[in-house]
């Protein structure tokens, strides 16, 4: 039998024990104001911690209150952190502070403080001294502990710093507030073990740690049975799946995926995110003779410099990368291919940087998500010589994204004229007088919907292409 480290059954008991006392304290408060109890989740960074998100929203449910978008209206306003990048800190913290006013016009209210941003020692401190209106603080280890928290703050009133894991562990079992009917999220691990020398991740999110294949093939089926129509898999690296489990034979990724596969419906699964260095060929083959999974690959390239490859400890290089894309695009020729780019990193001359260049046009990539280099306290990177200065970074993103936007636009130019299948969102963001949808390679398509398209799939013939979305119309 395969071990999975997985929070033992009584640990959860516990918790559900205290979901179901806060729910009594809940149910007297309506009984005696009348009103209803709110709780409002507010989510920063990753799709893992939107995936989280969806975790706190389930147990506040759970716990009695109902959840809203309207901060103003909460009896309990969680703000789930990102640490990835010091503009994600900021706009957080800025948040936290919003919310000082509505504490003071409404201090019944509890505020809570959770993710990666305040996993850090030094971030609890700042929270601690900087935010006293904040009632309890929890990190990503110590999630499935919200409820025994939010009992103890009702109980004895004082600030609460909930110490951080021993040992991480998976909590299963803890309820899900789903925020869309046709798009899920699943986490198929948690944490991760690479240590990319300018990243915070491992330090915030801890060693890596498998699901068992059983829990998450349930959850899909579960989700497929619902009518789920677009299902991404989470992991901040999903290729060590089932590497962390210990005894009998690996059962990795591509087996995950190939049995997922055989679950029967109309459906897409996707994944995220999948590190260079492991993506295999035995994975590109799965993914190419399945049926259900989307012909979308997000292969996060960093830089197109070995050199810079090498300082920030990824474990392949350009002709590794290449290698895979390349075999990627032989078995699968419509796949899309997204990725995550820096610029900036320390020590990168122009010479690294017309690197990375150079391998955005030979690679082609469909979109990319470029960032610029943001030192982390702690990290090696943060620590190393030759930190770039802010002008030469912006003037290089910028350089990267007017390449990028070009690659972008003649990537989708052949789209036109073509029919193709979208999963409708709904109204534009930007411009409600069109709908929105996504289609199998994840690229935003605008079209003459109508209400009773959202959350199916339409057909659609794309009429125009540019950089960022499709326009098309129903057939
Ligand atoms: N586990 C995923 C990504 C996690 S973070 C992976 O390995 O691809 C998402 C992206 O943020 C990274 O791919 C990287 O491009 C970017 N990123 C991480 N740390 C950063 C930093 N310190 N400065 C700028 N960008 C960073
Ligand atoms: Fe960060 Fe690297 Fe882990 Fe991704 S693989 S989360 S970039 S350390
Ligand atoms: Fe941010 Fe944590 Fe995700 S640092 S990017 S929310 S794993």
């Amino acid at each position: 039998m395969k071990e999975y480290r997985i929070l033992p059954d009584c640990e959860m008991q516990e918790q559900k024990e205290y979901i179901e006392k806060v729910r009594a304290y809940n149910e007297n408060l309506v009984l005696e104001s009348g009103s209803k109890r709110y709780a409002f989740v507010q989510t920063f960074g990753c799709q893992q911690n939107e995936a989280d998100s969806e975790k706190i929203a389930g147990m506040c449910q759970a716990m009695g209150y109902e959840i809203c978008h309207e901060p103003a209206l909460a009896d309990i306003i969680m703000v789930n952190t990102c640490a990835v990048r010091e503009h994600a800190e900021k706009r957080a913290l800025s948040i936290i502070g919003q919310y000082k006013h509505l504490k003071a016009a409404k201090p019944d209210m509890l505020i809570g403080v959770c993710g990666c941003m305040v996993t850090q020692e030094h971030r609890k401190d700042t929270i601690k001294h900087s935010y006293p209106y904040v009632d309890f603080v929890l990190g990503t280890s110590s999630l499935h502990r919200l409820p025994q928290l939010i009992f103890d703050k009702m109980k004895k009133g004082k600030r609460l710093y909930c110490p951080e894991e021993k040992e991480y562990l998976v909590a299963e079992g803890l309820p899900i507030y789903r925020e869309s009917s046709y798009r899920a999220w699943v986490s198929i691990m948690y944490g991760c073990n690479n240590f990319c020398t300018y990243c915070i991740v491992p330090y915030v999110r801890g060693r890596e740690r498998s699901r068992r294949p059983e829990d998450i093939i349930a959850e899909v089926r579960d989700l497929v049975e619902k009518g789920y129509k677009d299902i991404t898999l989470l992991g901040q690296n999903v290729n060590s799946y089932g590497k962390d489990a210990k005894g009998g034979e690996i059962y990795d990724f591509a087996d995950l995926l190939s049995d997922i596969d055989k679950i029967e419906g109309d459906y897409y699964i996707r994944f995220m995110t999948s590190h260079p260095k492991d993506a295999s060929k035995k994975l590109i083959d799965v993914i190419a003779s399945s049926k259900h999974i989307a012909h979308q690959f997000h292969l996060p390239m960093q830089s197109g410099s070995d050199k810079v490859l090498k300082e920030m400890n990824r474990h392949y290089d350009r002709a590794k990368y290449l290698d895979t894309v390349d075999y990627m695009r032989e078995k699968i020729p419509d796949i899309t291919i997204s990725s995550d780019i820096i610029v900036g990193f320390p020590g990168e001359s122009e010479e690294d940087f017309c690197g990375t260049i150079e391998m955005l046009e030979r690679v082609r990539f469909d979109m990319t998500y470029s960032f610029i280099y943001s030192p982390r306290k702690d990290t090696p990177a943060a620590a190393m010589e030759c930190q770039i200065p802010d002008d030469i970074k912006g003037e290089r993103f910028n350089r990267l994204l007017e390449v990028q936007n070009a690659i972008a636009l003649e990537k989708n130019k052949p789209l036109e004229g073509k029919i193709i299948k979208v999963l409708c969102d709904g109204p534009s963001k930007n411009d409600e007088s069109v709908y929105s949808g996504r289609t199998e390679g994840n690229k935003i398509v605008l079209f003459d919907g109508n209400e009773s398209d959202i959350g199916k799939f339409v057909s659609l013939k794309i009429t125009r292409a540019e950089t960022f979305a499709l326009y098309g119309e129903k057939i």
